[in-house]
């Protein structure tokens, strides 16, 4: 081992142990430093083979001096404040040249504030968004670039070297400027949100609605998995509703506590999509789903005070079929609202967003990798701009299984069961091919109660109702 090494990373937790690992794993050698000495240690110690391509530091400067020049830094620390001290920290021991990269889940917010005060200060500074969780930043994550293309191009062979293929394909692309890429991330984890709300949806019908045991939603899950719906998600549906629990043998998921967490990606997605105007009410479902999941005194309460036990589904009301074409129908919908999302933001922000490279980089390595992403990637290509549920053959699969959607939400509603993704896109998909919706009454009362004024359908200057004589 030399003591110079060509890549720094700060922050040996989960994701920056896998992935000083997998940096070491292509043939660079790596400094890595973290606040607490006694995880370095460890983590060395525990590297195998690996170790003689790790440099183990204990302080912030020997760390510094054992990089090469111009230096590279990644930082794995958790998103926020921790951010900016570490930065500060490392500010007098840089010089002109030499790289941050921000690899955790940021709010590309603060990337662009990051990357602002970067151009006044000695270093340049880069924000990557990494998906696929432990595994993936161990043997291959999507990663998602924002910043500044010299710094892309400089970072693109590491970049490229450590992240998941796809048919040979690396599956890591520069998004555009400052906090580009990790706004994709956020929108990659909104998306995640809701793919796993509907697949947790269609496995409470399973259970509740059609009285399958845990097997037999294994088994189904698996099933899809072999279909339109082939994904990473699906298939951990699968393994997941097969395991059982060591301590009591029974169904993993009959003992663990029905309160989802999260770290906040999913909340930025819906906030910054009312920011934008964007629709994203799948998303929205489903992070809201996970306040109320969080929220288990209250659920008692509700079911103490409304009896609300869900109901079996009556005989004949859905099959495994419907519920299958409901999640298909349910992904394209939720999919074609977060790309809106990302093409909103790359308008209002002269991105520029590269919608089909975003689809390709999503196909391996990511959390919501899956085959129909590769279909996205095709008809993002050939229409730029169109939405995906008008494109081939995703308009033709919402065509084929929108009745079958239709019949999931409305025997879900009718026992009792809750299915808040899969009726927010229903709602969406139902609003989105209304010729003349209802807001001429929102028009009107907005005119009545704050003179706001309305547009005409004949085009005609009159832009206020009569409301003064009409009787109280
Ligand atoms: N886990 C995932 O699946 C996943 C996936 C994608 C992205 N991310 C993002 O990746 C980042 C790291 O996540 P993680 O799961 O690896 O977190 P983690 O396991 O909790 O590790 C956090 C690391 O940051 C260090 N740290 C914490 N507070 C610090 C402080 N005040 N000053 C300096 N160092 C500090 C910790 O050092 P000590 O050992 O001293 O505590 C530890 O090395 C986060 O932004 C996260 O959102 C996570």
């Amino acid at each position: 081992m030399t003591q110079t090494s060509d890549i720094g990373l700060i922050g040996l937790g989960t994701m920056g142990a896998a992935l000083a690992l997998n940096i070491a794993d292509n043939d660079h050698q790596v400094s890595v430093y973290n606040r607490t000495a006694s995880v370095t240690r460890a983590f060395v110690a525990g590297a195998g083979v690996l170790a003689e391509r790790l440099l183990p530091t204990e302080d912030l400067a020997t760390f510094v001096g054992s990089l090469q020049r111009p230096r590279t830094i990644i930082l794995m620390v958790p998103a926020g404040p921790v951010v900016d001290q570490q930065i500060e920290a490392l500010r007098g021991l840089l010089e002109p040249g030499d790289l941050i990269v921000d690899a955790g889940n940021a709010n590309y917010a603060d990337t662009n504030r990051r990357a602002e005060e970067a151009a006044a200060a000695p270093y340049d500074f880069i924000g990557i968004g990494v998906s696929g969780g432990e595994e993936g930043a161990r043997h291959g994550p999507s990663i998602m670039v924002g910043g500044d293309r010299g710094s892309w191009l400089r970072l693109a062979p590491l970049l490229k070297a450590i992240a998941a293929k796809h048919e040979g394909t690396p599956c890591a692309a520069y998004m555009g400027p400052a906090g580009a890429g990790h706004f994709v991330k956020m929108v990659h984890n909104g998306i995640e949100y809701a793919d796993m709300q509907m697949i947790a949806e269609t496995y409470s019908l399973m259970g509740r609605g059609l009285g399958l045991d845990k097997p037999a939603i294994a088994a189904a899950f698996d099933q899809w998995n072999a279909g339109p719906l082939a994904s990473y998600l699906v298939e951990i549906a699968g393994r997941i509703a097969r395991s059982a629990d060591p301590l009591t043998r029974a169904p993993m998921l009959d003992v663990i506590l029905d309160k989802a967490g999260q770290k906040g990606t999913g909340r930025w997605t819906a906030i910054e999509a009312q920011h934008l105007g964007v629709a994203v009410p799948v998303i929205e479902a489903a992070v809201c789903a996970r306040n109320l999941s969080a929220a288990h005194g209250l659920r008692q309460q509700g079911a103490d005070a409304f009896g609300a036990q869900p109901q079996a589904l009556p005989p004949g009301a859905l099959d495994l079929d419907d519920l299958e074409a409901a999640l298909i129908a349910g992904k394209i919908l939720c999919y074609a609202q977060g790309f809106e999302m990302l093409t909103a933001a790359s308008d209002q922000f002269g991105w520029d967003l590269p919608l089909p490279e975003i689809a390709r980089i999503w196909r391996n390595g990511c959390i919501i990798r899956s085959d129909m992403l590769n279909d996205m990637a095709s008809a993002l290509d050939r229409g730029p701009g169109e939405m995906l549920v008008f494109a081939q053959p995703f308009r033709g699969l919402l065509e084929q299984h929108e009745a079958a959607l239709r019949r999931t939400v409305l025997a879900a509603i009718g026992a009792g069961i809750a299915v808040p993704a899969l009726s927010a896109g229903l709602g969406w998909f139902d609003s989105l091919r209304t010729r003349r919706s209802p807001a001429n009454m929102i028009q009107a009362q907005r005119d009545f109660f704050g003179a706001h004024g309305f547009e005409r359908l004949d085009g005609r200057d009159a832009p206020h109702g009569p409301w003064a004589a009409t009787a109280a």
